[in-house]
Order: C-alpha cells, then structure tokens, then sequence
C-alpha cells in the first residue's frame, strides 16, 4: 500500500512537472533523462518517432535537433501538432504507413530511432508480453535499414518473458546495446529502454531481429522441436464398416 503511494506520487510528480514546463506528456522527462545520460540527438538529425502519440517525445526531439533536423513521428493516434516535427497517424506494422515514412525521409538517413511503442493493454500479462515484444521486432525490422551506419536506437521493453532473446537478437545490429531506467519511469512499472549505440548494418548475418527472436523463443518453449524417432503405439481400436445390403 505504502509502496503504490510513493510510486502513484512520483508519477503526480513528474505530470505536474510536463505541465509546468509546456510538455504533453510526462514521458518527456523519460527521453530527456536518456539523452542527458547518452547524448543520442544532435543538432541537425534525423529522428524516427515510433508511437509518438500525445508528442512529449517529438517536444523533446525537436529542441534537441533545433531548426536544421527532422523529426517525423508516427502513432495509431493523432496527435496536435508540434512545431517542427511532422507528426504520422498509422500503423507502424503496416506496409503502406511504412511506404508513406520512406517516401517522408527521401534519401535521408535516419540518425536515431526513438521508440516508445506500447500495444494496447488486455490484461493478459502474457499475452501483453508476447505482443509487445513482437511489435518491438517489426519496430526493428522495418526501422533498421533506414538507420545510418553509426545510428542509435532506443526502444521501451516490458521486463518479462522473451526479453533476454530480443536483446540478444539486436546485438548484432550495434556495438554497444544496454538496458536503461530514467529516474521518471522507475518504479512505475516493469518498463525499461534498451539502448542500442553504433549501428553496424555490416556486422548482421541476419537482418530480420523478428525471425532471430521468434526462433529464440521458440526453443525455449519448445515450440520447434522436431521429434523424428517417434514409435507407433498399438491401439485396439477398429474401424467397422457397415454392411451394404
Ligand atoms: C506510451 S505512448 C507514447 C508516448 C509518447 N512517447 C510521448 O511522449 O508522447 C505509446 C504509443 O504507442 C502507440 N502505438 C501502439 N501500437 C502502435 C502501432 N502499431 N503503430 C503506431 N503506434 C502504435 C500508441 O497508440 C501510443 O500512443
């Protein structure tokens, strides 16, 4: 009980504190604690906003790449506009939000990835776990070959089951991947941001981070095996035919 009061109070805290310093959401305050730790903005990038819906985080990118970057964001919601950043309604996974982005970048490469994508939430923690990892995947998937050589990625993860495997199947991708908690997330619930630094597009033998993971989690469920020395177990059973006049 004294527990869900501290954290109910950190998270009232930290919405006053968006609200007082003009941010919409108080997710701000988790994105300027990762650059302030990681420096992963620059003046003049090009940002991908992945889930950008209500836009604290595209308020804090377009400070952070001033007047001479791009920041193009993309959620299932819309979202009032920020100056400076264009803001995308659709569905990441979708074949034709993603040609609508690719054709948004031209021939600019994307310097950082910012993703806070969460699915909706049914309750179902595993389930909610399994679907918010697959998305993180596809989010990888689709964003990895537009990321420059030397790129960041930052993405939420939800601390739970195929974690481990996801990490373990961006490694390839970068030089340098850790987990985060910014001050104004901790406590609040299972949630942590991957940290991916120095893309290498070189270094993967693979480029699907979702095929990687699948299999990964498949083996540990023991969703793939194969069993091929199977004996026939013997059965009484009969099949009776019925007589035709
Ligand atoms: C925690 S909110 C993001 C908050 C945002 N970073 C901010 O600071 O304002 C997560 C967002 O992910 C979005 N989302 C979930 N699935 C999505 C999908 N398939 N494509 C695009 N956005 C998605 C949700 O609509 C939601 O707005």
């Amino acid at each position: 009980m004294a527990d869900h009061w501290v954290e109910n109070h950190k998270r009232d805290s930290w919405r006053r504190q968006a609200k007082a310093s003009g941010y919409r959401a108080r997710s701000a305050f988790k994105l300027k604690q990762i650059q302030a730790k990681f420096e992963l903005m620059r003046e003049g990038d090009v940002v991908l906003d992945v889930g950008c819906h209500p836009g604290g985080w595209a308020q804090v990118a377009v400070e952070e790449v001033g007047e001479t970057g791009i920041v193009v964001g993309i959620d299932l919601e819309p979202c009032q506009p920020v100056d400076g950043a264009l803001l995308m309604v659709g569905d990441i996974t979708d074949s034709l939000t993603q040609e609508r982005i690719v054709k948004e970048l031209g021939d600019r490469q994307v310097n950082s990835v910012i993703s806070d994508i969460s699915p909706d939430i049914t309750g179902k923690w595993d389930v909610d776990q399994a679907v918010a990892m697959t998305l993180v995947a596809k989010v990888f998937d689709f964003a990895l070959p537009l990321l420059c050589s030397g790129g960041w990625f930052v993405t939420k993860l939800f601390q739970g089951v195929g974690v481990e495997e996801l990490i373990e199947a961006v490694k390839p991708h970068f030089s340098y991947v850790r987990r985060f908690s910014p001050e104004a997330s901790r406590n609040s619930s299972s949630e942590v941001y991957l940290i991916c630094r120095n893309h290498t597009p070189w270094n993967a033998k693979s480029t699907s981070v979702l095929n990687r993971y699948e299999q990964a989690v498949n083996k540990i469920l023991g969703g793939d095996d194969i069993i091929d020395d199977v004996v026939a177990t013997k059965t009484s059973f009969t099949v009776r035919r019925k007589k035709t006049e």
